[in-house]
């Protein structure tokens, strides 16, 4: 099931930057991108992101020029992008492999640029020093690449592929090589820099806290198809399809058949037990069909007893088959009494306070109806 009812929404008065409308890629009759459609403002930032071959690079070649696609058009600042040959084409670009020149110093490398487009020489060095300052390396331009360190060889990379004041930066990727805590300090870099800048950007990822924490907007994919397109949020809160709620956050699954229809609430039979839960698809859920509900880890609440989650519409209890901490949080993983097989992870975000449960012992589990995210099979 693909929903793209919220991408046609318009977020933005602003000028589209770049279109991209019904791309097909095909591979020797592999299709690697289906029917791909959006539309980017002017000056905003993008995440696409999607597991290891969803596409996600085909379609970003495609939209560098790089590669033309099987079927559709895609334009920049209303040209098709098949117009122009790439090197003609204002486009900044930041991969996975930097391939910034070692034997140059940051400054050449990132004049290079300025250079091969025949810039006015006397203009150069300025630029120069501006766009390393803007990445914070202004006390290294005189060191060589291999002199720098991963997170600073990152920044030369940016700086030279926004010192020509591209009308869009592409990014595939670049941050993924990097270890955890230099990856999210660059995340937030990159949204000071593109917010400073105003420089339309379409940034790829498979890290769904990156697409979370660097963008105005996000397109999800799987298997060559836009699943989503809506505000980080958005996609985090009203999952398109359960491929969507289950690639973003900690999700738990409960498929079932669907017993009784009021509106968009729902009960269905999970596991043997009775499940309420709200419908999150368009149309309208069917009496006998089978339905998945999705819900996230932080929505169930936990308790000694059933009895302290009054509050809960639905309580469950189950056993504790792990528990696992990790400073700021437990995470429990706890199989649903009277259904072994059905295992649901939820957190206490209290572990300074609460008791951790050990395995063996038995848990209440509470949450509400419309936190079951419920979506056709
Ligand atoms: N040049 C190519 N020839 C054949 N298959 C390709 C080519 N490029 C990509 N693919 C296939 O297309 C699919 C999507 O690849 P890609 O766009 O690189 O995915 P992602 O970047 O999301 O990991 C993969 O199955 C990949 O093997
Ligand atoms: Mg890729």
């Amino acid at each position: 099931m693909t929903s793209q009812a919220e991408a046609v929404a318009p977020r933005s008065s602003l000028p589209v930057a770049v279109s991209v409308q019904k791309v097909d890629m095909t591979f020797d009759g592999f299709q690697a991108v289906k029917g791909a459609s959006f539309d980017l403002a002017e000056g905003r930032f993008l995440t696409i992101l999607g597991p290891s071959g969803s596409g996600k690079t085909t379609l970003l070649r495609m939209i560098a020029g790089f590669q033309r696609p099987s079927a559709g058009e895609i334009f920049i600042n209303g040209v098709p992008v098949s117009a122009a040959p790439p090197h003609k084409r204002s486009i900044g670009m930041v991969f996975q492999k930097l391939a910034l020149f070692p034997h140059m110093t940051a400054a050449e490398n990132v004049a290079f640029p300025l250079k091969m487009r025949r810039f006015d020489a006397n203009t150069i060095p300025e630029r120069v020093k501006r766009y390393l300052d803007l990445v914070q390396l202004g006390p290294y331009a005189d060191r060589r690449i291999h002199q720098l360190s991963g997170g600073q060889q990152q920044r030369v990379a940016i700086a030279r592929a926004l010192v020509f004041e591209p009308d869009l930066l592409l990014l595939d990727e670049p941050l993924a090589a990097l270890d955890r805590k230099l990856r999210e300090e660059m995340q937030l870099e990159f949204r000071r820099i593109q917010r400073e800048l105003g420089v339309t950007t379409i940034n790829v990822t498979h890290d769904q806290r990156e697409a979370l924490v660097v963008s105005d907007e996000v397109i999800v994919m799987d298997k060559g198809v836009i699943q989503q397109n809506a505000a980080p949020a958005q996609t985090y809160r009203t999952p398109a399809n359960a491929f969507v709620a289950g690639f973003i956050g900690v999700t738990n699954f409960l498929s079932g058949k669907v017993v009784a229809v009021e509106g968009a609430n729902l009960t269905y039979e999970a596991a043997g037990e009775a499940m309420q839960g709200h419908w999150s698809a368009p149309g309208a859920p069917q009496l006998g069909a089978t339905v998945t509900g999705a819900l996230r880890a932080e929505q169930i609440r936990l308790a000694a007893s059933v009895a302290e989650l009054s509050a809960c519409q639905t309580v469950k209890t189950g056993v504790v088959t792990d528990a696992i901490f990790e400073g700021e949080r437990i995470v429990y993983e706890i199989a649903l009494t009277g259904a072994p097989g059905t295992v649901l992870r939820a957190f206490d975000h209290d572990p300074v306070t609460h008791k951790q449960f050990a395995i063996g012992e038995t848990m209440a589990m509470g949450w509400n109806a419309r936190d079951v995210l419920t979506f056709p099979n």
